[in-house]
């Protein structure tokens, strides 16, 4: 399961509050999901926080989100040892700060164990990059097969383990489009769009995803599964 959080800024406009606000409540919601993923027994749960292009933001927003993003590895990672998650951060680092890079890798280590979910954080990630960068990876004769290069792909955005595609991608805030998020490994993915704005998202949000997800045949190109009975 993948989910771009979006709709954090207009959460706090329409009350009234800084956008920051926003983005801090938009991290209780961070907390809740990654619980009910725990108890649902969601295997891979990918969450964009931070895009490349989110760097273009007002300097103060790009602060907060930063600082929010530290305040998480370091306030999250018990919760995550006593749940069995662990914890990766998706991306591009060479534009973090020291510090943070720091602690990304102290979370990972630390919760690199954890067996029951492994938790993917994208910051400053853009998939048409870790493309471009997994691509540079093959100078010749380019991959024999998308395994093949899906397999780098990870590698590029520091992910431990190799990672299925994704089945059901979430995105809260009512937009529907990608903005650069899993282009690659969202290729037969379900998309599920919600109007909730992502600070209010909440388990019952996460379950009815679920369900519609369950609803739609997924075919990968085949024909619906009673016709190819009556052909045979
Ligand atoms: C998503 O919420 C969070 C990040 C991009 C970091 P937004 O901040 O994009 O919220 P809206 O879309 O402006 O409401
Ligand atoms: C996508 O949301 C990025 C994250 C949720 C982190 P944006 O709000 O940045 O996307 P656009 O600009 O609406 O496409
Ligand atoms: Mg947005």
């Amino acid at each position: 399961v993948a989910v771009i959080m979006d709709g954090n800024g207009r959460w706090a406009v329409r009350r009234r509050r800084p956008r920051s606000i926003g983005h801090r409540v938009g991290g209780r919601a961070v907390r809740r999901l990654v619980e009910c993923a725990v108890r649902l027994e969601i295997d891979v749960l990918t969450l964009y926080a931070f895009s490349s292009d989110n760097w273009a933001r007002p300097a103060a927003e790009v602060r907060a989100l930063m600082r929010l993003f530290a305040r998480y590895l370091a306030t999250e990672i018990p919760r995550c040892l006593e749940n069995g998650v662990r914890v990766n951060v998706i991306g591009r680092r060479d534009r973090l700060a020291p510090g943070l890079v720091k602690d990304i890798e102290r979370a990972e280590a630390v919760t690199a164990g954890g067996a029951r979910l492994l938790l993917r954080l994208a910051v400053d990630y853009s998939a048409r990059q870790a493309i471009v960068a997994a691509a540079r990876r093959f100078p010749r004769r380019g991959p024999d097969d998308p395994a093949a290069f899906a397999s780098v792909l990870n590698r590029v955005v520091h992910s431990p383990r190799a990672v299925p595609p994704v089945d059901l991608l979430i995105r809260t805030g009512g937009e529907q489009r990608l903005s650069d998020f899993l282009l690659w490994e969202c290729a037969y993915a379900e998309l599920v769009f919600t109007p909730r704005l992502w600070p209010d998202f909440d388990e019952n949000d996460l379950t009815r995803a679920l369900g519609e997800y369950r609803r739609r045949e997924r075919r990968f190109g085949r024909v619906p599964v009673p016709a190819r009975s009556l052909e045979t």
